[in-house]
C-alpha cells in the first residue's frame, strides 16, 4: 500500500513531522521530487538531525529512495551520509539511475540569474542550490543523470557537449569572466569528470543506484507499505504553483507517479495525504492574498510605512511558530489560512485526508481568521486564479473564528482528538467540511510526540 505525503501550501507545512508519525509502518520512504532545496530536522533517540536530501525515514531504518523526479547534489547527499554514519547510522540510500546530478555550474548559474532578475525586482528567491538550472537542462535534454556517473565515456561525452555551452553563457550572455568566480572549476570539463567520476565509482562500490520504479513496484508486489515524501508545496509547484514564483518541479501528487516510475493508478490506490500548516507562511516573494504585517523585500510593494496592515499579530505569530528560515534566520511572511488555496490544492492532488498541523501556534488568540474567498475585479472567487497577475488583484474576503486557550498540549496529544479546546475544533471541522476531506492527523506542537492521530492511513 502506499501513502502520499503532499504540501497543500507553501511549503514549510511540517510535513517531515508527518512524515515521521505515519513513517512508522512504511518500509520505504521515496521522494519523487527536488532536491537539497527542501529542510527537515528529525529527532531520533534523542539525536538532532538536519538533513535536506536524505529521506527522514532512512535515519528510521527504512530503505530511502531518491527517485527519477529527483536531482540530486552529490556533495550534499555524501556529507549528510557521511555524518550520519559518524553519529553511529547505518542509512539505506538508493538513487534513481534516472535522476538527473546537480552539478557544480548549476548552483553558480542559480545565483546568476536571481542577481540579474533581482535588477528589475524579478527574482524568485529561489534557495540557490541550482534547482532550476538542472531542471533546465533535463528538459533541454543535456543534463547528466546519476546512471551516466557509473560509465566513464559517456560521462565524458555528456560535460564535453554542456560545459562549453555554459561556459559561454556566463561570459557572453552575463558578460562574466569565468576565472574570476569563487568555483571556476565549475566550468572545468576535467576537474568535473575528475570529481563526478569519484561520485560513481562510490555509487557503485556502495550499490547505491536503483532502477527506482522497478524497485518500488517490486517492494509494493512484495506487501511492503511505501511512502512517497513530497518536498515544497502545492503553491510553488511548476505547474500548479504560482508561476513565476515556483520550484521547477511537481511537488503535486501526480509528480509521484511521474517522479518514480509507477502508474498513476499506484499513487492513486493509496492515500493521499495534503499537509496543511493552520495559518501561512511564504518565503520570498509572490501574492498572498491573505497576508498580515508585510516582509520588505519579500512582499510585493510594501514597505515599513505602509498603514492597515497587522504587524503586530504577524510578528506574534511569527515569532510563536518560529517562522525564520531555517538556514538564513530570514523572516518568513505570515498570514491566514487561505480557502481558495486549500480548494485548489485538494483538486490538483486528490487529497483523501489532512493532517493540519500548529494548532498550538495560534492558541491565546482572542479571534482567528481564515480567508474564505477572493473578490476579483468585482467578483467572488472560490479558488485560485491561473495567473498570478490575477492572484496578486484578489482580495481576501475572511471569515472569523473565536480563538482558542493555550492549554498543555502534549496532554491533548496524549488524550486525543476530543482533548483539543472546542473551538480549534470547530475551526478544523470547517476546513474539513469546506474541503470535503476528512482530518486524518492534528499537530498540537513540533516534537513528533504532539501529534494527534486520529486516522492511520496503513490500517
Ligand atoms: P528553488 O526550489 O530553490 O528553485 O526555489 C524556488 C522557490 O521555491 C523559491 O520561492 C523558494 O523559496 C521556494 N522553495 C524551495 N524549496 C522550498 C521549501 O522547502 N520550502 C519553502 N519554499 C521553498
Amino acid at each position: 500500500m502506499t501513502v502520499t505525503i503532499v504540501g497543500s501550501q507553501l511549503g514549510d507545512e511540517g510535513k517531515g513531522g508527518v512524515v515521521d508519525v505515519y513513517g512508522d509502518p512504511a518500509d520505504v520512504v521515496a521522494r519523487y521530487q527536488g532536491g537539497d532545496n527542501a529542510g527537515h530536522t528529525v529527532v531520533h533517540d534523542g539525536e538532532e538531525y538536519k538533513l535536506s536530501l536524505v529521506p527522514s525515514g532512512a535515519v528510521r531504518g527504512k530503505v530511502g529512495i531518491l527517485g527519477n523526479g529527483c536531482v540530486v547534489n552529490l556533495r550534499t547527499l555524501f556529507d549528510e551520509l557521511n555524518t550520519l554514519r559518524e553519529k553511529g547510522l547505518d542509512p539505506d540510500v538508493r538513487i534513481a539511475e534516472r535522476a538527473h546530478a546537480i552539478l557544480p555550474f548549476h548552483r553558480v548559474l542559480d545565483g546568476i540569474e536571481e542577481d540579474v532578475k533581482s535588477e528589475s525586482d524579478q527574482e524568485v528567491g529561489t534557495t540557490g542550490r541550482g534547482i532550476g538550472p538542472t531542471y533546465e537542462d533535463k528538459a533541454g535534454r543535456r543534463g547528466v543523470r546519476i546512471g551516466d556517473l557509473l560509465d566513464p565515456d559517456v560521462l565524458r561525452e555528456r560535460l564535453e557537449y554542456v560545459v562549453p555551452q555554459k561556459r559561454a553563457l556566463v561570459e557572453e550572455v552575463y558578460d562574466i569572466d569565468v576565472d574570476d568566480l569563487d568555483d571556476p572549476d565549475a566550468f572545468d570539463v576535467d576537474a568535473l569528470y575528475e570529481e563526478f567520476r569519484e561520485f560513481g565509482e562510490r555509487l557503485e562500490e556502495e550499490n547505491m543506484t536503483v532502477n527506482a520504479g522497478a524497485f518500488l513496484s517490486d517492494a509494493i508486489a512484495d506487501g511492503q507499505n511505501v511512502m512517497f515524501e513530497g518536498a515544497q508545496g502545492t503553491l510553488i509547484d511548476i505547474d500548479h504553483g504560482n508561476y513565476p514564483y515556483v520550484t521547477s518541479s511537481n511537488p503535486t501528487a501526480g509528480g509521484a507517479a511521474t517522479g518514480t516510475g509507477l502508474g498513476p493508478g499506484v499513487v492513486g490506490d493509496g492515500e493521499i495525504i495534503g499537509i496543511v500548516k493552520a495559518y501561512l507562511t511564504r518565503v520570498g516573494s509572490g501574492p498572498l492574498p491573505t497576508e498580515l504585517g508585510g516582509v520588505v523585500g519579500d512582499t510585493p510593494g510594501y514597505d515599513e510605512e505602509t498603514e492597515g496592515r497587522n504587524e503586530d499579530l504577524a510578528t506574534y505569530i511569527r515569532d510563536e511558530g518560529g517562522e525564520y528560515g531555517t538556514v538564513t534566520g530570514r523572516p518568513r511572511r505570515v498570514g491566514w489560512l487561505d480557502l481558495p488555496m486549500l480548494r485548489h490544492a485538494t483538486r490538483a492532488n486528490g487529497f483523501t485526508g489532512l493532517a493540519v498541523n500548529h494548532i498550538d501556534v495560534l492558541a491565546g488568540l482572542d479571534e482567528v481568521q481564515v480567508g474564505y474567498t477572493y473578490e476579483l475585479d468585482g467578483e467572488e472567487v472560490r479558488t485560485i486564479p491561473s495567473t498570478t497577475e490575477e492572484w496578486g488583484r484578489c482580495e481576501a474576503n475572511l471569515r472569523s473564528f473565536e480563538g482558542w486557550p493555550e492549554v498543555d498540549w502534549s496532554e491533548v496529544a496524549d488524550e486525543g482528538y476530543d482533548a483539543i479546546p472546542e473551538n480549534a475544533r470547530t475551526y478544523l471541522e470547517f476546513i474539513s467540511d469546506e474541503l470535503d476531506v476528512p482530518i486524518y492527523a492534528v499537530g498540537v506542537g513540533p516534537g513528533r510526540e504532539e501529534t494527534v492521530v486520529v486516522e492511520n492511513p496503513y490500517e
